[in-house]
C-alpha cells in the first residue's frame, strides 16, 4: 500500500514525538511492503514564527493533497498569557479541523495495568475501564460567533448546533458502541441548554433505531463526577465540542500518563491523528517526552487505512515494552529511557530484533542518556 501522509510537527515536543512513530511507520512499512510518504508543513507557533499565520494556506493545501495528517502538538507559553494576541499557536489546529471537517475527534482511554499505580484512583476502580470518548469537534462554542465589544468591557461566544452536525457524529458513536459493549452514554446539560436538548432529542430518535445499543443521557456535571467515582461504568461517550475537551482531559489521568493517550479526528475525506497532550514545552528538546501517545495515533491511522495486522502489531509493541519497563520520566522517574530511545526498542520489537529478550536490552537502560 502506497500512502501520502501530511507531516505536521507543532511546537514543543510536537517534533520529538512524532519522529518516534514516524521511525516506526518506516520500520512497518519495511516489514510488510507499503510506501508511506510523508510531507512536512508548518503549523502552530512554528509557523507564525516562519509566515505570521498559525495556519498557512500551503499548509492546508498539502493535508488536502494527503491520504491522512499526522500531528504532533501546538502551543506556545509567550502566547498563553496575552490575551490580547491576534494570533495563536491554538488558530493552527482548529483551523484545519475545520478546513478538513474533522467532525468527529475520538478518544479512546485504555487502562493499563502495569499503570495503575500512577492513576489517582485507586486500582480496584480501574479494573475493566475500557471507554471511548467521541467528542464533536467542528461546531458549538468553539466556532459560534465570537464577540467583544469595543469597549473591551463585555464579550460572547455563542454555542449553536443543527440536527446535521449531530447526526452524524451520533451515528459514528452507535457504530462504535455496536461493535463494543453496546452501551451509550450522551453527555449534555439539557437541563439548562438549548444546544443539550437538541442533542438529547436527536439521539433519542436515533436510539430507537439503533435498538440493540443501551443509550443513557448524563449531565456534564454528574459525568464529571462518575467518571472520577466508577469509570467502568461507560462504555463508547458522545458529547459535543466543549465538553468532550474538558471530559476527555479528565479521563486521560485514569490511564496513568496523559502522555499515553492517541486520537482521531475524522471527516467524510479527511482523517487527522495526534496524541491528546499538548505540546509540553517545559520538555520540548530534552528527550523525555513519552512518545506513545504519538505511536499510539499512528496505530488508529493504520486502522484508518484498514492495515489491522499492523495496527495491532504496534499496540503489542506498546504493551510489550511496557510490561518490560521500558518506559519515560513521566511512568517511572529512577529507571527510565528516552524518547528515541522508547521509539528504537518499539521499532527493533516490530522488526522482529527483540523476541522477548528483555535482558538483551539492559544497555540501554540508562537515565543518564538523557
Ligand atoms: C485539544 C486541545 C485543543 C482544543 C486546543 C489546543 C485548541 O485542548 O485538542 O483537546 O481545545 O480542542
Ligand atoms: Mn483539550
Amino acid at each position: 500500500m502506497v500512502k501520502k501522509i501530511a507531516l505536521l510537527e507543532g511546537d514543543g515536543i510536537g517534533p520529538e514525538v512524532t519522529a518516534q512513530a514516524v521511525k516506526i511507520l518506516h520500520a512497518l512499512a519495511e516489514k510488510f511492503g507499503h510506501q508511506f510518504h510523508f510531507e512536512k508543513a508548518l503549523i502552530g507557533a512554528a509557523a507564525i514564527d516562519a509566515t505570521s499565520s498559525a495556519l498557512p494556506q500551503e499548509t492546508v493545501d498539502v493535508c488536502k493533497n494527503a491520504d491522512a495528517v499526522f500531528f504532533g502538538a501546538v502551543g506556545d507559553p509567550k502566547y498563553d498569557n496575552d490575551p490580547n494576541a491576534k494570533v495563536r499557536p491554538e488558530q493552527g489546529i482548529l483551523g484545519i479541523r475545520k478546513s478538513l471537517q474533522l467532525f468527529a475527534n475520538i478518544r479512546p482511554v485504555t487502562t493499563y495495568e502495569t499503570l495503575h499505580h500512577l492513576s489517582p484512583l485507586k486500582s480496584k476502580q480501574l479494573e475493566g475501564v475500557d471507554i471511548v470518548i467521541l467528542r464533536e469537534l467542528t461546531g458549538g462554542i468553539y466556532f459560534g460567533k465570537k464577540q467583544t465589544s469595543a469597549d473591551g468591557q463585555s464579550a460572547s461566544d455563542e454555542c449553536s448546533y443543527n440536527r446535521m452536525e449531530i447526526e452524524r457524529i451520533a451515528k459514528l458513536a452507535f457504530a462504535y458502541a455496536q461493535q463494543r459493549k453496546k452501551k451509550l452514554t450522551l453527555v449534555d446539560k439539557a437541563n439548562v441548554l438549548d444546544t443539550s436538548r437538541l442533542w438529547r432529542k436527536v439521539v433519542q430518535e436515533m436510539a430507537a433505531i439503533y435498538s440493540d445499543v443501551a443509550v443513557d443521557y448524563m449531565f456534564v456535571d454528574n459525568a464529571a463526577m462518575q467518571l472520577i467515582i466508577n469509570p467502568a461504568q461507560f462504555d463508547v461517550i458522545l458529547t459535543e465540542n466543549m465538553f468532550g475537551d474538558i471530559i476527555s482531559d479528565e479521563a486521560s489521568v485514569l490511564s496513568g500518563s496523559l502522555g499515553m493517550l492517541p486520537s482521531a479526528s475524522i471527516g467524510d475525506s479527511a482523517a487527522l491523528f495526534e496524541p491528546i497532550h499538548g505540546s509540553y514545552p517545559q520538555a520540548a528538546g530534552k528527550n523525555i517526552a513519552n512518545p506513545t501517545g504519538s505511536i499510539l495515533s499512528a496505530a488508529m491511522m493504520l486502522d484508518y487505512f484498514e492495515l489491522f495486522k499492523e495496527a495491532t502489531l504496534i499496540r503489542e509493541a506498546v504493551e510489550w515494552a511496557l510490561k518490560n519497563n521500558y518506559v519515560t520520566k513521566d511512568i517511572d522517574s529512577t529507571n527510565y529511557y528516552s524518547t528515541t530511545q522508547i521509539g528504537d526498542i518499539i521499532c527493533d520489537f516490530i522488526s522482529g530484533k527483540i523476541t522477548n529478550a528483555r535482558d538483551n536490552r539492559e544497555a540501554l537502560q540508562n537515565p543518564a542518556v538523557i
